[in-house]
Formats: C-alpha cells, structure tokens, sequence
C-alpha cells in the first residue's frame, strides 16, 4: 500500500486532501491522472449497464433530498454503527472491527457499544435550526426509488427493468482508513432492477454473473475476490438477500461490491411515507397492479480505483533503454481503462525531430487521450509512461525525417514496431479497440 500510494502522489493520481494546509484526515484528490481514471470507469460502467442495454435506464438525481425520504428508508432510526470509546484516550472505534476487549490504542478500558448515526447533517438557508435540518445522501440509492414512477411514466418500460446512477455518497464514517478504502465522502453506481416478485432469485444470480465480468474487465484476478453469503442479522436493515464481492485487499479481506436483494422495502416504505401509490400496473392485465421488488447490484467508484490499481501494479526487472538492466515500476492497466493512451516522445529536443513529432500528437489527440514528451533521456521517459500505464509510446528517433517511420513501444512486453507515420493512426486505434 505504502508503494502505491507514494506513486499515486508523485504521478498526480491521488494526492492528501488540503494538503497545503495540513491535509484533513482521510479526505484523497483525485490528481490528473486520477481524474481520468476514474472518469473511465465511471464511463465503460454507464456504457455497458446503461447505453448498451435496453432495458435500464439513467437517472442524476439531486444529492439532497427531503428529510422525509431517510425517515422512510429507516436510515435516520436505522444507519448506524455500534461505537465504543476508550475512557482513557477516548479514541472512538467501530466495534466489530476490534479483536481485544482493550483500547487498541492505550490499553485503556472500553464503553459499552452505542449506536452512531452514519447520516451527515446539514442545514438548507440560513437558519441553523431544527426545520432546516437535511441530509447528505448516504445512497444513491433513494432517488430511484423515490422517481419510480416519474421514470416509469416517462419511459413506459416494462418489468423488468432498472434505473442507474452514480454519484457522491456521504457517510460520517467511525474509523475511515486505508486510502481510498473507506472515506467519508464517495461515489457510487448502483442500480435498482426492479421485477416480478416471483422472479427476483433468477435475477439475483443473473446480476452476480454481470458482476463478475465486470470484475473481469476491470482486471481483476478470480483468485483475489472472495464472495460472501451475509447471514441474516448482518445484513442492512433493508435487505433479504446480501451476496458482498470481497477482495483480497494488503490490509485484509473487506468488502469491494455487494448485491442485495431488497424486496419491496423502499417501495413500501415511500408509500407510506408519501402517500403515492408506487404500484406497478400489469400492461397485459390493467387490473393487476403490485409492488415490484428490487435486485440492487452496487459498486463503489473509488474501491474500483483502489483494485484497478493494486492489480495494475507491477515490479520487474527490465532492460534500460541504454542495454543496462534495472527495476522498472510498470502500471499494466486493461488499455480501456489506462489514463493516458499514447506518449508522443521526440528522441531530443531538436527542431528536426519536434517539428515531426508535434503534428503527430496533435493527430492523435483527436482520437486517443495522448501526452506529449521532451524532456530527459528516452529511458527515463519510457520509465515514467510504464509507472502511469500508458499502453503505447511512440518515438520519433533520427531515422523518421528521412524513412518517415517511427517506433511504437509496446508497455508490457516492451517490444517495438517500426511504423510508417501514415499509418500510426490505424496501428493504434486496432490495438486500443
Ligand atoms: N445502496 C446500497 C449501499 O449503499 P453499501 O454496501 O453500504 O450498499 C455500496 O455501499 C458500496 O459503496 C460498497 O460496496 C463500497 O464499494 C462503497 N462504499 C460504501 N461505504 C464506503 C466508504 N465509506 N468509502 C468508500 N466506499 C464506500
């Protein structure tokens, strides 16, 4: 971890929130590279689960939402951890996750477990005061509850169907920790399929096989995940059914993903709450009108950042671009989800090279996220695009003002193709498709 995360800092994947002012606890920036990184798997997710199917659909919903929705969903009686405080220290933990009976911290005598309201409070307008109490979503959940007929009005989908969303997620964790693992404030996907009820166990499975292979697109290894039956009494209070997707993180096995089934729960509960009729009408029997139940796959955005790394990250010997040997870090990323997709490196700073090299970025930057390069030797060059994983690196070398060709450096095998410049563009876009 400590590795990962220093490379993370000094690339501009992932830096230490309000740093210049000493930081604040567990709070992460996602830097340059970060940024794309994430927005790429935010994108291939939206694609594969949203514009490519039929039937599920997108929402972006506010992130504050009426006080009443969390009265109903049970999160304001129901979302908490048990907390416990050393009476000497009073350092505060999440009780389940301490193995001893003693503060881990000073050895000093425990509390007896409270419960803690996960929820983080805030006040719409100016008055601080009871009435203007509201909530930063904990879930993105809600919303597509709280839309489902909007949604369904306005689509006219049938069942089965879903509605999808991401989006910050904010939780006023006890012990936030490990990078990006566990903060306060995150991003979800999530998707709410709603079905017939007497249907809901073919769709749970049929939702944990979409979830591994995404895992598998993701680069994922199988033999790093574990999936894990949640017995009744440690799942959330809304769900009948709760498969998590662990992974074998450095710091232990935890949770990455999970699929819950949640029944009819929320439906329900926002028809009390609100009063509207959620019902679901049958379009082949008009006087068949039921609640659907829900089959919720959920995946967090920055846990997904966090594996994609922990896999990407690779240590191996290697030969220098001068024919020496040396370790070289290298970021073997799937190249959908590399940052950068092709470095444009000019073998020196020559006007002769430069004045070719140039226009070839500036060609391929219309198809391919690109970075331009010129300064320090090749190998130190070459060694930075293999620590931010970029795919391709294409040198223009002596030879080009004359042959008109350049080098293509493959990241993980390193080899190199001598390619004539016309046809760079088609080169690359067959082996990034
Ligand atoms: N709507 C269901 C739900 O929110 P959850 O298991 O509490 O379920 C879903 O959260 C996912 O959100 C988790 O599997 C995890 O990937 C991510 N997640 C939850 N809490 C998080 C936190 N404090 N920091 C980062 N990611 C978190």
């Amino acid at each position: 971890m400590d590795k990962l995360v220093s490379l993370a800092k000094r690339r501009g994947f992932i830096f230490p929130g309000s740093e210049i002012y000493g930081g604040l606890a567990n709070s992460w920036d996602y830097g340059p590279l970060g940024a794309e990184l994430k927005k790429n798997i935010k994108d291939e997710w939206w694609s594969w689960f949203v514009r490519r199917r039929t039937d599920v659909v997108g929402l972006d919903a506010a992130l504050i939402m009426n006080p009443k929705v969390w009265e109903s969903s049970g999160h304001i009686a129901g979302f908490s951890d048990p907390l416990v405080e050393c009476k000497k220290c009073h350092n505060r933990f999440r009780a389940g996750e301490l193995s001893g009976e003693k503060c881990p911290n000073c050895g000093g005598e425990l509390t007896a477990p409270k419960q803690f309201n996960l929820m983080f409070k805030t006040f719409m307008g100016p008055a601080e005061e009871k009435a203007n109490v509201a909530y930063l979503r904990p879930e993105t959940a809600q919303a597509m509850f709280v839309d489902f007929k909007l949604v369904l009005d306005a689509t006219r989908k049938r069942l089965p169907f879903g509605i999808a969303q991401v989006g910050k997620a904010f939780r006023n964790e006890i012990t936030p920790g490990n990078f990006i693992f566990r903060t306060r404030e995150f991003e979800q996907m999530e998707i709410e399929y709603f079905v017939d009820p007497n249907d809901w166990e073919k769709y749970f499975e049929y939702w944990l096989k979409e979830m591994k292979r995404w895992l598998k697109h993701l680069g994922i290894k199988e033999n790093n995940l574990h999936f894990a039956e949640i017995p009744e009494g440690e799942r959330a209070h809304y769900s009948q059914r709760t498969v998590d997707v662990e992974y074998k993180y450095p710091f232990g096995q935890k949770e990455l993903y999970g699929l819950a089934y949640r029944g009819d729960f929320d439906l329900r509960q926002h028809m009390k709450g609100s009063g509207q009729d959620l019902r679901y009408t049958d379009p082949e029997d008009p006087k068949k009108k039921f609640v659907p139940h829900v089959i919720e796959p959920t995946w967090g955005v920055d846990r997904s950042v966090l594996v994609a790394m922990l896999e990407a990250y690779h240590e191996e010997q290697a030969p220098t671009a001068e024919g020496e040997r040396d370790m070289r870090v290298v970021m073997k990323f799937p190249s959908w989800l590399a940052p950068i997709k092709v470095a444009v490196l000019p073998l020196s700073k020559k006007e002769d090279l430069c004045s070719i090299a140039m226009p070839i970025y500036e060609t391929l930057a219309k198809h391919f996220v690109c970075e331009y390069d010129e300064t320090q030797s090749i190998g130190k060059r070459y060694r930075r695009q293999d620590e931010i994983g970029t795919p391709y690196c294409v040198t223009v070398d002596f030879e080009s003002p004359d042959d008109k060709k350049v080098t293509v450096r493959d990241r993980d095998s390193m080899k190199q193709d001598r390619v004539p410049i016309a046809d760079l563009e088609d080169y690359l876009g067959e082996k990034l498709a």
